[in-house]
């Protein structure tokens, strides 16, 4: 097929523009080469033979364009993260929302019907969870005084209790909690609503925490294991916020380059939504310590620090992926997070043995 990939200059889009022309597609790449991710200001190295078109999304003589003549559109350009503060807000509306409106006209002008959307599991919210009373759950927002407390699990709505979490399916009602959540979810409406004025079809990926080579560093917006090991490289303890129970399901680039592809190529009718995780859920003090044993750094902290946006647990059901794409993980928690690691060695030469287990330190808002 030819496919048009926004958002190609990214952490993401470098690993599917890769797997694309492994297996055999005509690719054309667009990206806006945003300075607060592109911060060093250097040329995209574009890979030979891919047509690259420098632009945002936003602007629509540039999206017609780029969708001219293409069989699908893999859209993964936005801005992501949790955001720095309230006033990031309007950014994410209009880079996410306005660009993905933009270029939805832009398909439909063109007569472009298959999408692929770049969506995350953090529309879910706190996902479900289950009382020993009162079965399967939503557990409220969290309130600041009980994370300022140290109390970090969300209780039982109707009771108190204590919850034990659950995977999250795909038709779990979405509770996006913050703005970066609520941008992905809207693109993922305007998308369905595209899809069904003009017959086109939409697979919605949930991504998990993706990490693995390329993952943006020392901005922002990186995601926790980018963090922890620059802090590692630094000689520095990864700081841990919360308690360090906190669950994700933290999946490789590269099998998140190969799920959207394959959904690219065999999702052909209607709107799907598809989680997207390695199925095998860690905490965040698990991946610390992996990470500092890993590149033999200090031992993590647990500082107990916290934020406000972040959901206590995200972990997804994946199997609808599996079931429906065929697509499999081939990249382990342990085989990842070792060659993240190597990535990314220390540059002080003295190692420090890694901790045997994490330290406490203090608590407050991060
Ligand atoms: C991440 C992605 C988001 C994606 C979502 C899908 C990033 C920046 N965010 O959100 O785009 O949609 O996964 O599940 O990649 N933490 C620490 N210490 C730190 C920083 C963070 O302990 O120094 C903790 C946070 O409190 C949180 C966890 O690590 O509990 C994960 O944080 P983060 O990597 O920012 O990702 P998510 O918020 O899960």
């Amino acid at each position: 097929m030819h496919i048009l990939v926004t958002g190609a200059a990214g952490f993401i889009g470098t690993h599917v523009l890769a797997e694309l022309l492994a297996r055999g597609h005509e690719v054309r790449a667009l990206d806006s080469l945003r300075p607060d991710v592109h911060r060093d200001g250097s040329p995209w190295q574009v890979v030979r033979g891919v047509e690259a078109l420098i632009g945002d999304v936003r602007d629509r003589e540039l999206v017609a364009r780029a969708v001219k003549g293409v069989d699908a559109v893999i859209h993964l350009a936005a801005k992501v993260g949790l955001g720095v503060d309230i006033a990031d807000m309007p950014d994410y509306a209009s880079s996410n929302d306005v660009g993905t409106a933009e270029l939805l006209v832009g398909m439909a002008e063109e007569g472009v019907s298959r999408l692929t959307l770049a969506s995350s599991m953090v529309v879910y919210g706190e996902g479900f969870a289950t009382c020993p009373e009162h079965g399967a759950v939503r557990p409220a927002p969290r309130r600041a005084r009980d994370l300022a407390a140290g109390h970090f699990e969300p209780p039982c709505p109707h009771c108190g209790r204590p919850l034990a979490s659950g995977l999250v399916g795909e038709d779990t009602p979405a509770d996006p909690r913050n703005a970066y959540a609520t941008s992905k979810l809207a693109q993922e409406f305007y998308a369905a609503n595209w899809a069904r004025a003009t017959g086109g079809s939409v697979a919605m990926m949930r991504y998990h925490n993706v990490y693995g080579p390329g993952m943006p560093r020392d901005t922002p917006y990186a995601g926790v294991a980018s963090i922890f090991t620059s802090a590692l490289r630094r000689g520095e303890a990864p700081k841990v916020f919360e308690d360090g129970n906190q669950r994700r399901d933290f999946i490789h680039v590269g099998d998140i380059a190969a799920a959207t592809v394959l959904a690219c190529e065999r999702h052909g009718e209607g709107v799907g939504a598809y989680n997207v995780g390695s199925g095998t859920p860690r905490t965040v003090g698990e991946m610390a310590l992996a990470l500092s044993r890993a590149l033999g750094g200090p031992a993590p902290v647990v500082t107990g620090q916290y934020r406000l946006g972040d959901v206590r647990h995200i972990t997804a059901d994946s199997s609808r992926l599996r079931r429906e794409l065929g697509w499999h993980p081939r990249v382990s928690f342990e085989k990842g997070m070792a060659e993240f690691a190597g990535l990314h060695p220390r540059t002080d030469a003295a190692p420090q043995a890694a901790g045997a287990g994490m330290k406490r330190a203090m608590t407050g808002g991060a």
